[in-house]
């Protein structure tokens, strides 16, 4: 079968797909307009496709032939699910493999945030440390503070299992009790305001969804504390970007560590000149072990796929429900 490719993945993958299948991969080192899409489409099977491209209805009804979709990642607000279900079409995502790489920047952000590495970092590299000095640059400690993470699922849970080492208080708001974090570093699950009111480091590990577009808004963070430090590695939209730069410009709270942003890949100007958030381009997964593991699973979840088997990861597993 045909396999269209939207972007060059590492190659362990398409080495996988290409040992069954004939795979066209986008020649350009960059993401395809929606007309490319529909173009590089005509006549495969399978779309591996990323969470920079927007796989909306008309893509998905460009080919008939269409009998499979691998998203390169674990979330899938880029595809539209309902139709690619109308249409018999599993789809599938790429979750396990990048949670600790995403966890790990997590905790690289908000340890950089509160230690204020980056703005230190300028500093130093434009001559100005002139020696040791009692009141320079002042950070927060992160030991025996209070974790609040929202949104316990996989990559949530990682996070706050790795705050042993700090001794954290955890707390965390989900549909679920997370017993694991229950059990192994006694958090606790409480109201979305408590953690809000009461967290120093308040993490976002939702998936967008209607429910979660704006979650944290102008209101949200006014009732975090004037230190508080807010991480997002889930999806820009949950942070209302403008309301999150008011906070940040007058000291809502201590400061913000941001790896997605709400219209990807423009970053709101008036975060850049802002040294109180650590900007990351969208690369928490950037592991090799990650990258790699996440194209041997959209080729792992293609290859069933258009085996006319259940991948592995199905997002839309109704359709072999029948
Ligand atoms: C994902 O897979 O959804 C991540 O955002 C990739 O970094």
């Amino acid at each position: 079968m045909k396999i269209f490719v939207t972007r060059a993945i590492p190659k362990k993958g398409l080495d996988l797909l290409e040992q069954y299948h004939e795979i066209e991969v986008n020649p350009h080192n960059r993401v395809l307009t929606k007309e490319e899409i529909i173009e590089g489409m005509k006549g495969k099977n399978g779309l591996l496709c990323l969470l920079t491209d927007t796989i909306d209805k008309e893509i998905i009804e460009s080919e008939p032939k269409l009998k499979m979709i691998a998203n390169y990642a674990v979330g899938y607000n880029n595809i539209d699910v309902s139709t690619a279900t109308k249409n018999q079409i599993p789809v599938s995502n790429t979750p396990g493999v990048l949670t600790d790489a995403t966890a790990e920047m997590a905790w690289a952000l908000l340890l950089s945030v509160s230690r204020r590495i980056v703005e230190s970092d300028t500093f130093t590299r434009e001559g100005n440390f002139k020696g040791w000095d009692p009141m320079l640059l002042h950070g927060l400690e992160v030991q025996g503070k209070t974790l609040g993470i929202i949104g316990a699922g996989r990559i949530g849970t990682a996070v706050g299992l790795k705050s042993q080492g700090f001794q954290m208080n955890v707390l965390y708001t989900d549909h679920q009790v997370n017993k694991t974090l229950e059990e192994i570093v006694q958090a606790k699950k409480v109201t979305f305001d408590e953690l809000l009111q009461t967290s120093d480091f308040i993490s976002v590990h939702v998936p967008l969804i209607d429910e979660t577009y704006h979650l944290i808004s102008e209101k949200e963070l006014q009732r975090m504390k004037s230190t508080a430090v807010l991480i997002n590695t889930s999806r820009g939209p949950v942070i209302d970007e403008e309301a999150l730069i008011q906070a940040l410009k007058q000291q809502w709270i201590f400061g913000a560590g941001l790896d997605v942003y709400e219209h990807e890949p423009q970053v709101h100007p008036g975060l850049l000149p802002l040294k109180n958030v650590v900007l990351q381009p969208h690369s928490a997964s950037a592991t090799t072990e990650s990258r790699t593991n996440m194209a041997t699973m959209a080729a792992e979840n293609m290859l069933a796929g258009l085996q006319g088997n259940i991948p592995p990861n199905c997002i839309n597993p109704e359709l072999f429900n029948k």
